[in-house]
């Protein structure tokens, strides 16, 4: 696989930008084809007083990284207090104020739908986070979370590197959804009767997992603890450099970060009446494969 095909190239300026009808309708056709959306050139510009906690040590032990809530303003996986701790969360609460501006303009069909979920600070180098196979993302998966029952919604991430010393950040693309589907789907065992029921009421889950998040997770989970597939499943490598921004359905897109420090995620949730092309979400995918209804 190379690059060139997993990747849609939009040159932005400004987190403002107003984009050409034509260059918009080609960079939400290629995020739901499954391609990357490269916002090349468009950089987080930190303030001074932000530069500080460009540090892994911000970051509490026992996480990968720190996150921000938008909906309760809270902020988890660090130790950091006070001021400084609500300098944080700003500079988190405004990556995801720019990141919202931005898909909303690239694409004004999505606008109304899209749901602002976490912010997400990743300062330590991808190789020093402490992991097991499932939670090792340098591994290709799709997104699946076991607190967070999507139903079929769409999971969208907005990526920056805001390292500051050039250090790029390493990304694997696999292969198409279907093809990734195909063969794990068969490998799947049904969950036990009334798991999903078990799971809700003890709070282990945010809602009740439907059919699709079980099958989602269970993709996840068998395509990461495959060795053989992660060693010789296609894959096209991308190098995502300081001062670039990217988009991604990251539930579609088999992915995989092999290095790179300092990076700012936006999450955002997006109902599959948004899409233009909802045959193409892993919902639709997923239910032609088993023919019923997942949700
Ligand atoms: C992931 O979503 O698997 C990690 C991507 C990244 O941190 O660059
Ligand atoms: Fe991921």
């Amino acid at each position: 696989m190379k690059a060139e095909d997993v990747v849609e190239v939009v040159p932005t300026q400004s987190w403002n930008q107003k984009f050409e009808r034509e260059i918009a309708e080609r960079a939400v056709a290629a995020l739901e084809e499954g391609r990357v959306v490269l916002f090349e050139g468009l950089r987080f510009v930190l303030d001074p007083e932000e530069e500080r906690f460009l540090s892994p040590k911000i970051v509490d032990n026992s996480r990968k990284n720190i996150s921000f809530d938008p909906a309760t303003r809270k902020l988890g996986g660090t130790h950091l207090t006070g001021a400084e701790r609500e300098r944080l969360a700003a500079m988190l609460d405004r990556f995801g104020a720019v990141t919202t501006r931005l898909m909303q303009n690239l694409a004004p069909s999505y606008a109304p739908y899209l749901e602002r979920a976490r912010t997400s600070f990743r300062p330590v180098e991808i190789d020093q986070r402490p992991t097991s196979a499932r939670h090792d993302d340098r591994r290709l998966h799709v997104d699946a979370f076991p607190t967070r029952p999507m139903h079929g919604r769409r999971i969208l991430r907005v990526f920056s590197n805001i390292a500051p010393d050039g250090t790029p950040r390493q990304w694997r693309v696999g292969e198409p959804f279907p093809e990734f589907a195909a063969k794990f789907l068969p490998r799947l065992r049904p969950p036990l009767p009334g798991s999903a029921w078990f799971l809700e009421m003890l709070g282990l889950t945010k809602g009740r997992r439907s059919a699709y998040d079980q099958i989602m997770l269970g993709l996840h989970d068998q395509g990461k603890l495959d060795e053989r597939y992660q060693a010789e499943a296609p894959r096209a490598a991308l190098e995502l450099l300081p001062g670039n921004t990217w988009a991604v359905f990251t539930d579609q897109v088999l992915h995989a970060v092999l290095a790179g420090r300092f990076a700012l995620e936006q999450t955002f949730h997006l109902p599959l009446e948004a899409m233009r092309r909802p045959e193409l979400a892993p919902l639709s995918v997923l239910e032609r494969m088993t023919g019923r209804r997942l949700v």
